[in-house]
């Protein structure tokens, strides 16, 4: 057993970076090193089954990264000699830890029994839980959601937890049936740190400091996962440890949210196999989907960017919005349906 608690800062909470599925790959990690970054990262989940072998492109996240933070491994599935010859191969790889995802909510992950589909079956997660304590040498994390239909489902699964040990544990605050359309629910991360000798990392919803001071005052959580936030605000890690060192922080103005949308272009595209302008502008919406959350009262940037086609006009529109020296929003609209009820953090 390695406890995560060596890989994060002692002085103050720590920061990572949230796995997300076709965003946090290679140059996202990179590029996010480069805007402050996190204290650790974990890769996109690794998908395990019987004939799966660790992707690829994934794995460059980790043999390749040079950022100098810690990789941690995820990986998805629910067949335990599957995921016991991953766990193993993965730890060939210079990881931080091997990660299990107990959260995903995609009805197709969740249709074969995997990521949040677990939840529904306890008696499974322990065994396999068991035989990755077994087998992992390096750092064993989990992360989870509070139940699958209901968070009344959550001291179960913390005495599984308990008992298996593990290394780390982060929640996204939410049960499988909220998707992302709820706000988040402290009192069961609380319940988790109170609980749990390992850190309990809370994860949901924070958007800039002071969602994410208001998550640690209501928790007690060893430390902070930010993952949409962080697309739309890669300064927030060095936001909040600016906060904790008694720093002014950066204040971005449009320009600087110009720049970041450029370099994200231009770093996700040089790392496609085949790069295809039309796809990759496809691609770029989806980070934008984020990135355009408050930058105009109107909504008008996200409405236009959502049409655009070609590459000149998704640059024509960007700079429409954000070739200006005006301080951006910090916080997306509290109206927001993509971050649904972060203002409820606050008023807690
Ligand atoms: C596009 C996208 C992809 C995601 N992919 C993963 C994933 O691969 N593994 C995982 O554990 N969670 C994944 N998540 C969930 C995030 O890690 C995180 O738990 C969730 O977005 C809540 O945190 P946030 O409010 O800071 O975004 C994904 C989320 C998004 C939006």
């Amino acid at each position: 057993m390695t406890p995560v608690r060596s890989l994060l800062p002692s002085h103050r909470p720590g920061l990572i970076l949230a796995p997300m599925q076709d965003v946090t790959d290679l140059p996202f990690m990179r590029l996010a090193a480069r805007y402050g970054g996190p204290d650790v990262f974990v890769t996109e989940y690794f998908r395990v089954h019987r004939d799966s072998r660790p992707e690829a492109q994934i794995v460059r996240s980790i043999t390749e990264n040079g950022t100098g933070t810690p990789v941690i491994a995820q990986m998805i599935g629910e067949d335990i000699p599957s995921l016991v010859r991953t766990a193993g191969e993965l730890q060939r790889y210079p990881v931080a830890g091997i990660d299990l995802n107990l959260g995903c909510p995609a009805p197709i992950v969740c249709r074969k029994d995997a990521g949040g589909g677990l939840l529904r079956y306890p008696d499974r997660i322990d065994a396999i839980i068991g035989a990755l304590r077994d087998t992992v040498q390096t750092r064993f994390t989990v992360k989870c959601r509070v139940g699958f239909e209901s968070d009344d489902e959550f001291p179960r699964l913390l005495g599984i937890f308990q008992k298996h040990a593990i290394d780390g544990l982060t929640i996204h605050a939410r049960t499988v049936r909220d998707g992302y359309r709820t706000a988040v629910k402290p009192p069961r991360v609380a319940d988790a740190v109170a609980a749990l000798p390992c850190p309990v990392i809370a994860n949901g919803n924070v958007v800039d400091v002071p969602t994410g001071l208001a998550w640690l005052r209501q928790t007690g959580a060893a430390g902070l996962m930010i993952g949409r936030g962080a697309i739309r605000n890669p300064w927030i890690f060095s936001q909040l440890r600016a906060h904790w060192e008694g720093r002014s922080a950066h204040v971005p103005v449009g320009r600087d949210v110009l720049a970041w949308i450029t370099s994200l272009w231009e770093e996700t595209a040089s790392f496609q196999p085949r790069f295809e302008p039309q796809k990759h502008v496809a691609k770029m919406k989806k980070y934008l989907c984020y990135i355009s959350q408050g930058v105009d009262d109107g909504g008008q940037f996200e409405f236009e960017i959502r049409r655009v086609r070609t590459h000149e006009d998704f640059f024509a529109v960007c700079r429409t919005y954000l070739e200006h020296d005006a301080a951006v929003a910090p916080t997306p609209p509290v109206t927001s349906t993509m971050f649904c009820g972060f203002s409820e953090l606050l008023s807690a």
